[in-house]
């Protein structure tokens, strides 16, 4: 239930606070002759930076430059939107068979074997786009600093012009999409035990080393008695017409014992022995 609700929702926070983020920065350039010109530079997702250019002027006469801001930042960027699309998508997806396709779902134990497995995967792939991420917004950040990029503008380098910066990049989303990315690692891990009891694996691996040897043991129990009790026939048969004698029978009761040679059965055969003696007192007398 908490992977019903959470999952789709924590992933779009991810992917919309990510991959919807346009940051702007404002530097104000004003030359000796107090010719001022507003630079604006704007820059988002993918974060591809090194194609994120703008003039400036240089203050000699009406000439500019244009300058580029350094770093390509996409794939981390990329990946990370990408773990959270598909994210997003599985958890719809598993949401809708696990609700209206029960049957199919349960059927062979597929279902929940594939979203035990799908769910690992998920949780590694969160961790790992997540923490590259992160990395990559350091990044960013430093290649976006305000006062890095006026020592680009040669106008800024040089002290008898003035330079302000009027507006900078505010974090709060991308901040925010970290967060919400090492979030989704944590409930899709957390939710690994659950998806794994779901398969039943835990329980058939208790189940079956218990349930073995107490079948093996009474189909052996059942196997012993039924021989015992043929034999101590055929035994007592042999004795009664043969030797009856008292030491014969004793040697008669140790072969049985020797042929047998199960002290459990020897327990089994309590009536048949006790009765043998009985036979062979009334005979002798
Ligand atoms: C630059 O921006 C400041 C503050 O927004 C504004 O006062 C000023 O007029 C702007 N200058 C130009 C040349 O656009």
């Amino acid at each position: 239930m908490c992977m019903v609700i959470f999952a789709p929702l924590f992933a779009v926070c991810a992917f919309a606070t990510c991959g919807g983020y346009s940051g702007q920065i404002m530097v104000k350039v004003e030359c000796m002759d107090k010719t001022q010109r507003n630079i604006s530079i704007s820059f988002g997702y993918p974060f591809r930076l090194q194609q994120v250019h703008f003039s400036v002027p240089i203050c000699e006469g009406k000439r500019y430059e244009t300058l580029f801001l350094e770093g390509d930042y996409a794939s981390s960027a990329q990946f990370f939107v990408t773990v959270s699309v598909l994210a997003f998508l599985y958890s719809l997806l598993a949401t809708v068979v696990y609700i209206f396709y029960q049957n199919k779902y349960r059927e062979k134990n597929r279902g929940p074997l594939v979203d035990c497995l799908v769910t690992v995967i998920f949780s590694c792939l969160w961790l790992v786009s997540s923490i590259a991420w992160a990395k990559t917004l350091s990044g960013v950040k430093t290649a976006t600093d305000v006062s890095l990029i006026q020592m680009l503008m040669s106008a800024c380098r040089d002290e008898e012009n003035l330079c302000e910066t009027l507006e900078e990049p505010t974090w709060t989303n991308l901040n925010v999409s970290v967060a919400f990315g090492f979030l989704n690692f944590s409930l899709w891990a957390g939710n690994i035990w659950f998806a794994y009891k779901e398969t039943g694996l835990h329980k058939s691996g208790q189940r079956y080393p218990s349930r073995t040897p107490s079948e093996k043991r009474s189909g052996s129990f059942r196997q012993y008695s039924q021989s015992s009790f043929d034999q101590s026939g055929t035994g007592f048969g042999q004795r009664l017409y043969s030797q009856p004698s008292f030491d014969l029978s004793g040697g008669g009761l140790s072969l049985l014992q020797t042929s047998l040679g199960q002290p459990n059965v020897y327990r089994q055969m309590g009536s048949p022995t006790s009765r043998g003696p009985l036979i062979f007192v009334n005979e002798s007398q």
